[in-house]
């Protein structure tokens, strides 16, 4: 069983380098709310903040978020569609902020395209790991790396089950390509969740998403507390 958290020791930035934070779940998870919550409570801290979201962040990689939300396609297009994107968003603001020393909030990042493309939609992960280091080699993002690929230093993992998931989403706006899936593909998206979660534990903290937000909040909190990111 996983613990609400990991509170294991997390490799830090490199020096002078900005924290980097992503966001995943299902749809329907509740994501949007904490990042908003969060991304007020670090600028009070001091931090200097970038937000921003995948698939997109540039007015290029908006454009193919656009399409890839709305278009029907066929996976491998779809996977590089997405990670071209990535690699613009990268490039243009991501590694940019992170070398002037801002903290970073990503909504989604590449566990999403694991957990829909691969596990969703059954694409080889093999090909998604191969486009993973081509995109995010640091050698070429201009950063000091730590790691040869850029990932982020925290992964914000709101881990829900896909039944109570799909209840809340039925609530919501017209579907894209995603929303619309059935249940039986949000089942495996959160198991691929699950297992990137198990190959990088201490990247991930997980969340249990089923609680009241407040409850939700706390376990945000207590894994930035956890790491030293959290000053209040
Ligand atoms: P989402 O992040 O949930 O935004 P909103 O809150 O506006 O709906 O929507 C993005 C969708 O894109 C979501 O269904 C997951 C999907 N997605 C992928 O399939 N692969 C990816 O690599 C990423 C980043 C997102």
């Amino acid at each position: 069983m996983m613990t609400p958290h990991s509170v294991s020791a997390t490799v830090p930035p490199a020096p002078g380098r900005g924290l980097f934070l992503s966001f995943e779940g299902i749809d329907g998870a509740g994501k949007s709310t904490h990042i908003e919550r969060l991304a007020q409570a670090l600028r009070a801290q001091g931090h200097r903040l970038v937000l921003t979201r995948e698939p997109g962040g540039t007015a290029l990689a908006e454009q193919l978020r656009s399409w890839v939300l709305n278009e029907p396609m066929d996976t491998l297009t779809e996977a590089l569609l997405i990670f071209a994107g990535r690699r613009h968003h990268l490039q243009q603001v991501i590694a940019p902020a992170l070398a002037r020393g801002e903290t970073v909030l990503c909504d989604r990042f590449t566990d999403a395209t694991f957990a829909y493309q691969g596990l969703g939609r059954g694409f080889d992960l093999s090909v998604l790991h191969t486009l993973e280091q081509w995109v995010q080699a640091q050698a070429d993002l201009g950063l000091s790396p730590s790691a040869v690929v850029l990932q982020p230093d925290l992964t914000l993992w709101f881990d829900l089950p896909a039944e109570i998931a799909a209840q809340r989403l039925t609530e919501a706006r017209v579907p894209d390509r995603f929303e619309a899936q059935p249940l039986a593909f949000f089942k495996r998206v959160a198991m691929g969740y699950a297992q990137r979660a198990a190959q990088d534990p201490h990247r991930f903290a997980r969340l249990d998403a089923q609680g009241e937000r407040e409850q939700v909040w706390h376990q945000l909190v207590a894994a930035l507390r956890a790491r030293g990111w959290w000053s209040a």
